[in-house]
């Protein structure tokens, strides 16, 4: 092999394995492997100068610090873009573009709508395919020069695909990627450093930095949208689209994903699909960008002094907001743990008014620092529940004071204790205190346990104040209450006899919602599926010991004690004999309907369009299969949706198969259905 060849096989072999350790996180080599083969690629270009390539895997390592970032004039500003908010104003902004044209109101106008990436935009000089500066936006007509930075993202090419003579810029928009921005910001929090608030801080941050080594750290993206200055001679493609795709041949991998349109109608449609979408992407969107497709008409627009009459971004609601911090509450769990609650000055974040916001657990709020009295970022993403970012440290009141875990459930006053190896306080009261009693029999109730008609969280709260419920078997006996259920205001006759007889109706539930219902510590629905098959039997259940419960797969050493401490639990045992006397009987969970997935294991990730996971992984159970919540080598299958993730990556590096949902769809016998008739046939 000559050296030219050797160190081409270097750099194959390095981008490689760097793509694994940046995009996937999921190295297949050691960092020392890494090095070695890192510094023979380095020694070679050394001893060979003719040999290193502009994109070469050693030009993006970064470099020691600039003395400070110059400043350089854009080829052609970087403008930005007028706001549409909701459909009327898209509507207006197409009929302006029309008028403005002289064309009739009615016909269509064919646009490209884009991601709006939430980061810091950049726009690159390339020199006959060379890199050769990178400018941050700054003003819009000048920006500095972070070509140092640039160089160490893996997205921009070093050197173009296809052939652009003379000089070209290219422009997008640096991000960090939600799963990178998870990791950074751990490592971050683990080195005892304050956490970014967000991807598009840390990105922008990540760009401005002299020492490049540290942008490479942060292991950020870009995602291209368009051109800007292009070198007379060089012909580009006639539409947006076109020139996306040009842009994407010439080696951007992310450029940004796309829809034209034939009218506005359908960009209505796509602004609707995109936001369903938001919460599960890798990255963060603050909208869509909306374009008029035609080069020519876009040219016929023109810009205005603030941004092209073509153009327009339809914003989405903010996912993050500043608020007050009023106060640090807490609420008591059905498990025991207490749960520090924010209190916050109502504020309007992704598309809601909320108040309230879980801080997870005091070593939570003790990292973030965050205190009453405070200014804090709260965020809402997706359907995700409302939580607190962290506080802005400048405009803390001298007077704020840290928040003390307390001492006593806030309940019924017991000493709180913490176990060895958990960050969460909990009342060990669990017989006592009425806070857990309540929330663990609105848990028993609920829908995807007990499913209890008519007894849901007010009446609930109602009857433990009147006496009547104490604990789980007293739900049994409420039927002794009947005369005074139906004298209590807006309890008819009618609806007392429907609550007692869906009280009735529970005591044959399948054993998998029985065993979920009684609200054991780290047992969910997947586990509790997966012991009720194991066990077959409330007998069984019951004598459950830790060698046979580590056996069932999703089962760790953990729950395994927890569920034996459960069992061993002589109060325990006396509720279920309780239950039992009382006439509950559950019946066998519903036994396989299929075995073409016999012997296999699924692992859902991402978003799943069809159904929800829950119902994804029954319907596996139904057909003899297993479903896990995380990826090993024991996983047949993993089925990613979109925003997949660590798992996906994981699939990938073990090399099990991923499918998208309509694969996995295929596979079941065709006899199987799905929509309204499966949800009745088979739920
Ligand atoms: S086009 C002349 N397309 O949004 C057209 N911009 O508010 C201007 N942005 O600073 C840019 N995603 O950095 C365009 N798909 C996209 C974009 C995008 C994000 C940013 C851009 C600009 C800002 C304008």
């Amino acid at each position: 092999m000559d050296l030219a060849e050797q160190a081409a096989r270097l750099r194959e072999k390095i981008d490689y394995h760097n793509r694994l350790y940046y995009q996937n996180e999921a190295p297949e080599i050691s960092d020392t492997e890494f090095d070695k083969l890192f510094r023979a690629l380095v020694e070679l270009e050394e001893a060979h100068p003719e040999l290193r390539t502009p994109d070469s895997p050693t030009q993006r390592v970064g470099a020691p610090p600039v003395e400070g970032l110059e400043q350089a004039k854009h080829g052609m500003p970087m403008l930005s873009l007028d706001n549409a908010f909701g459909e009327e104003e898209l509507i207006a902004f197409d009929e302006r573009i029309k008028r403005f044209l002289g064309l009739p109101l009615e016909d269509p106008i064919e646009y490209q709508v884009e991601m709006k990436y939430d980061g810091l935009s950049l726009s690159l000089t390339y020199e006959n395919g060379e890199l050769v500066q990178a400018v941050t936006r700054g003003d819009g007509t000048t920006g500095e020069i972070v070509t140092h930075n640039a160089i160490t993202i893996d997205d921009i090419p070093l050197k173009l695909a296809i052939d652009l003579p003379g000089r070209v810029e290219i422009r997008g928009e640096v991000v960090m990627l939600k799963h990178v921005f998870e990791a950074v910001n751990k490592k971050r929090v683990d080195r005892g450093d304050q956490a970014f608030v967000n991807p598009r801080n840390a990105a922008s941050g990540g760009m401005r930095q002299l020492d490049s080594r540290l942008t490479r750290e942060r292991r950020l993206s870009f995602f291209a949208y368009g051109f800007g200055a292009v070198e007379a001679g060089v012909s580009l493609p006639g539409s947006q689209s076109g020139q996306l795709d040009m842009i994407r041949q010439s080696g951007f991998s992310r450029a940004s994903q796309t829809w034209v349109c034939a009218s506005i109608a359908e960009v209505v449609k796509v602004t609707e699909q995109v936001l369903a979408q938001r919460a599960s992407l890798d990255y963060g969107i603050d909208g869509v960008v909306v374009k008029v497709n035609e080069v020519a008409r876009q040219r016929e627009l023109g810009n205005t002094a603030r941004g092209p009459r073509w153009a327009t971004a339809y914003k989405f609601p903010s996912e993050q907001a500043f608020t007050i911090l009023k106060d640090v509450g807490c609420q008591v769990g059905r498990t025991g743990v207490v749960t520090p609650v924010a209190e916050l000055e109502p504020v309007f974040v992704g598309g809601v008014t909320i108040s309230r916001a879980t801080l997870h657990n005091y070593e939570e709020v003790k990292k973030k620092d965050v205190r009453p009295g405070d200014t804090v970022i709260v965020q809402r993403a997706g359907d995700v529940i409302p939580e607190v970012v962290g506080p802005v440290l400048d405009k803390r009141p001298n007077s704020a004071q840290p928040v003390e875990p307390p001492t006593h459930c806030p309940v019924c006053n017991t000493e709180l204790v913490k176990e060895e190896g958990f960050v969460a306080w909990r009342c060990p009261n669990k017989k006592g205190c009425e806070a857990q009693i309540a929330t663990q029999l609105i848990h028993f109730a609920s829908r995807n346990a007990m499913d209890i008609d008519g007894l849901g969280e007010k009446q609930i709260l109602r009857y433990l104040e009147l006496g009547w419920l104490t604990d789980l078997p007293s739900v049994y006996r409420l039927k002794d209450h009947e005369d005074d259920l139906m004298n209590l205001d807006r309890m008819g006759e009618q609806s007392t006899k429907n609550l007692l007889a869906a009280i009735e109706e529970s005591k044959t539930r399948p054993l998998d919602k029985l065993i979920f219902g009684l609200g054991i510590r780290f047992v969910g629905e997947r586990t509790a599926r997966d012991m009720a098959r194991e066990f077959g039997s409330l007998a069984e259940f019951r004598r459950a010991h830790y060698d046979q419960l580590i056996e069932i797969a999703d089962i760790g050493p953990t729950t395994a004690g927890e569920i034996e401490a459960w069992m061993e639990d002589p109060a325990n045992q006396e509720m279920l004999d309780e239950m039992i006397a009382l006439g509950v009987a559950p019946v066998e969970s519903a036994a396989p309907v299929s075995d073409v997935f016999a012997g296999k294991t699924f692992v859902f990730t991402g978003k799943l369009e069809k159904f929800a996971r829950e119902k994804a992984e029954e319907l596996v159970g139904m057909m003899g299969g297993k479903a896990a919540g995380s990826v090993s080598k024991k996983t047949d299958f993993v089925v990613a949706g979109p925003g997949a993730g660590s798992k996906l990556a994981k699939a990938e590096q073990l090399g099990v198969p991923v499918l998208t949902e309509d694969e996995f769809l295929e596979m079941l016998p065709p006899d199987v259905s799905l929509g309204e008739e499966f949800g009745q046939t088979l739920f």
